[in-house]
């Protein structure tokens, strides 16, 4: 048996929660949302994700509060109504798939909200263009030529940290098995826990301890409201010199083990136009390892994995406990599947596709016969 397909328990106060297998949908962002509300289009994505084998889908960067949103068609939950669109779309696609983890990336882009979707060119939105003013730990542009965020007050950061507490309360009440706390990829908690991004002058810049002060106290106060799985997915790198690095991300893990995280799911850049990323297969993964060795957290590794035998090397090494797909299962939404057929293993799936399985796949669905619904 491959290690990639041996159930997983992955920490939570109120007990483990058993994962079927070592992979995991990573989120991404659909930018199908009406007013932040998740729609038909979810329902069909979210369905055919949780029929992917795998053993935890993560939904994409849901926003806390309207101004947080990277677009004006990134789903949110930040009130009745965008709780009520999600419970909809998600139980029916819940409904239509085996038995499946479900993680909410919960999230607050700051100065890299109001933007177009990528097929627009993902360009900041003017309020002209349906775009709105954006704030952020320091006034200062992603990009050179974009009309800078103004400077988060005391008043901005307590506003932001009940969102977040109640966008977790919310998806307690959703049932979701586990939220991510999106501080990756130069959104609002990456961009305070970075120097390129973050030059307050009061206790929530500065050094290392004042920059990540404000993410952990949002870790904190999540940590108090919601006793499924919690983790962060982390940017542990900004590929800048003088940028974070490495070594500060390894600090933090070990701060966040300590406020109760369950898992760190390891990615990298998004800060700064700067950036050189070494694009290419299993481009994060050393990254995975010096964290998972720092902080002896529950890891997921994550970029460019993308074949059965690279995730099940990455697991085997003692890289990463985990790995997640993004581009991947967007373009093989059976991905599970094939990789359970290629190391001789087995997933879960719904009984009216058992008949697909392939000769040579074996006994691909075996799991699902004897265990599963
Ligand atoms: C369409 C798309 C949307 C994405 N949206 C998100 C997102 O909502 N949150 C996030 O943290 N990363 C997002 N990402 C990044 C992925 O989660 C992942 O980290 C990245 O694509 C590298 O993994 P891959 O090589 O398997 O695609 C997105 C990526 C893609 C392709």
């Amino acid at each position: 048996m491959s290690v990639l397909f041996i159930p997983y328990t992955l920490p939570s106060p109120r007990g483990g929660l058993v994962l079927s297998n070592r992979w995991w949908v990573a989120p991404m962002c659909q930018y199908s949302a009406q007013d932040g509300c998740a729609t038909d289009w979810h329902g069909y994505h979210w369905a055919n994700l949780l029929n992917a084998g795998a053993g935890m889908v993560v939904l994409e960067a849901t926003a806390v509060e309207a101004s947080g949103r990277i677009s004006p068609g990134c789903l949110g939950l930040w009130d009745d109504t965008t709780e009520a669109a999600l419970r909809q779309h998600l139980h029916r696609a819940r409904a239509l798939a085996p038995a499946t983890a479900v993680c909410v990336q919960l999230s607050h882009a700051g100065r890299k909200a109001s933007s177009a979707a990528p097929w627009d060119g993902g360009a900041l939105l003017s309020p002209e263009q349906g775009g709105w003013p954006t704030q952020a730990p320091s006034a200062l542009p992603h990009l050179p030529n974009e009309a800078p965020p103004s400077e988060m007050s005391d008043e901005d950061l307590d506003r932001i940290e009940a969102a977040f507490v109640q966008a977790a309360q919310r998806s307690a009440r959703l049932g979701l098995e586990a939220i991510e706390l999106h501080a990756a990829h130069g959104y609002l908690l990456h961009q305070f826990l970075s120097p390129l991004s973050n030059q307050r002058r009061d206790r929530w810049g500065g050094d290392w301890a004042g920059r990540t002060a404000y993410p952990t106290r949002l870790f904190q106060a999540m940590r108090r409201v919601f006793d499924g799985s919690l983790g962060v997915r982390v940017s542990a790198t900004d590929w800048v010199d003088g940028g974070w690095s490495v070594d500060d991300t390894c600090r933090w893990a070990h701060t966040l083990r300590e406020a109760g995280a369950d898992f760190i799911h390891v990615s990298s850049g998004g800060i700064s136009p700067l950036q050189k990323i070494p694009v290419g297969p299993l481009y994060q993964v050393h990254l995975a390892r010096a964290v998972r060795a720092a902080s002896g957290l529950p890891t997921v590794a994550v970029g460019l994995i993308t074949q059965a035998e690279q995730a099940e090397q990455v697991l085997q090494q003692g890289d990463a406990d985990l790995v997640a797909l993004a581009r991947g299962v967007l373009y093989d939404p059976r991905w599970g599947w094939h990789a359970a057929a290629a190391l001789g293993d087995s997933v879960q799936a719904q009984t009216q596709y058992w008949r697909c399985a392939p000769r040579e796949a074996g006994a691909v669905f075996r799991h699902a016969r004897i265990g599963m619904r």
